[in-house]
């Protein structure tokens, strides 16, 4: 495991991370930096705390483990959000960052990036810029929060530079790097290992695999019934394994997704295994994020099951495409039709594997001149 690199005459770069999507993130970040010798603390904010969401994925990213965890957990978007300021107010007052760096949309980059900016803290945010539109969605709120409030803004794609500059960012505080997240894909790609994972669970292709936690879909026992009536339908079509994320797990339970013949509900897995499962898959139903970007790198037919996607990228330049309940079993037929007949497809720009280095380069450069 790499340990962060130390060196007392810097300035000291804080990375904060909570969830799951956090974590492919970080790891390139952190490893780029320490090649530059910065002086590094990465605090765990706890908001994750099951192995399968968060210690797994320390292990096998190589990640660096947290110098601390505050061990907040879960709880109301108030409460959770509330305990992670105080905690990390009180951290930041210990161990004052030179530079804040936080990651993606969760409550806890939300959290730090609020009390950093009050202690006049500067803050760097990666995968800066993207937006659904959609005020609904709590990630959308914490990216509008935390865009506003952050000195260096990192985005994956060139849609966010436009996003940005209509919210009244300055140009030179943007940064267009590329995507870290698939910088952990791309140097973790020969480890994927789909037969072992197969093997393991117990799935022969052909499959798909489906992951769905938002609380548009989970939350209200109603849609999850309608949910569950949609993906019945489409295991018709063919067999679906869906790691289950705990948020939602009663309900779609309770909803009858365990009792579906073509439907194999396992617990969630980690990175590899689950990186493993995807390279191996027919087709994705999801409605992360993260996944939308994995799969177009894969090459995998990915049907979002949201009404937006903020990461529009993975549509014009991916295998990416937004589906409704109505229309997903005939999405799935006709993407599982089109997979036999073989597909071209693009990379987004910069999704290269460099984006960490970069990363790496712009802070470092911005360090020295301070
Ligand atoms: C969070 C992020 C979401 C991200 C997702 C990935 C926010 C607002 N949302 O959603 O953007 O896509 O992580 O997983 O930050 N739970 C456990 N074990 C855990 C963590 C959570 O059982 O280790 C359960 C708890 O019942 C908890 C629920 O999951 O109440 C939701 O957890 P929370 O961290 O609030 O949000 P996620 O739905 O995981």
């Amino acid at each position: 495991m790499a340990t962060v690199e130390r060196s007392a005459a810097r300035p000291l770069v804080v990375h904060v991370v909570g969830a799951r999507p956090n974590f492919p993130k970080a790891a390139p970040v952190i490893a780029a930096l320490s090649n530059l010798d910065c002086r590094q603390r990465l605090v765990h904010t706890g908001q994750h705390y099951d192995d399968a969401l968060s210690e797994s994925f320390f292990r096998q990213l190589d990640l660096p483990a947290p110098d601390v965890n505050l061990e907040i957990g879960s709880g109301s978007h108030a409460s959770q959000t509330a305990a992670l300021m105080v905690a990390l107010e009180a951290e930041f007052l210990e161990n004052r960052p030179g530079l804040l760096v936080v990651y993606g949309d969760i409550n806890s980059t939300m959290a730090a990036t609020l009390v950093a900016s009050k202690m006049g803290i500067p803050v760097a945010h990666v995968e800066a810029g993207l937006r659904s539109f959609d005020r609904s969605m709590p990630e959308e709120i914490n990216r509008v929060v935390t865009d506003q409030l952050s000195d260096l803004l990192f985005i994956t794609s060139a849609e966010a530079v436009e996003n940005l500059e209509t919210e009244g960012v300055q140009p030179n505080r943007i940064h267009l790097v590329g995507n870290p997240m698939i910088d952990t894909l791309l140097k973790n790609i020969d480890a994927f290992d789909s037969d072992g994972i197969q093997a393991a669970i117990g799935v022969d292709p052909p499959y798909a695999v489906a992951t769905l936690h938002r609380p548009g879909n989970v939350d209200d026992p109603n849609h999850a019934r309608e949910l569950v009536e949609v993906l019945r339908r489409c295991s018709d079509q063919i067999g679906i394994i869906i790691p289950l994320h705990p948020r939602g797990r009663a309900a779609l339970m309770q909803a009858g997704l365990g009792a579906i013949e073509r439907i194999r509900v396992v617990d969630p897995l980690s990175y590899l295994d689950f990186m493993s499962l995807v390279q191996g898959a027919s087709a994705v139903i999801t409605d992360s994020g993260g996944v939308q970007e994995e799969t177009t790198i894969l090459g995998i037919p990915c049907l979002t099951l949201r009404p937006n996607t903020e990461r529009p990228v993975t549509i014009t330049h991916g295998t990416n495409q937004l589906v409704t309940f109505d229309n997903l079993p005939r999405q799935l037929e006709s993407c599982l039709r089109v997979v036999s007949q073989g597909q071209d497809r693009l990379v987004p720009p910069l999704w290269d594997g460099r984006a960490g280095q970069r990363i790496a380069a712009i802070v470092n450069d911005w360090i020295q001149q301070r």
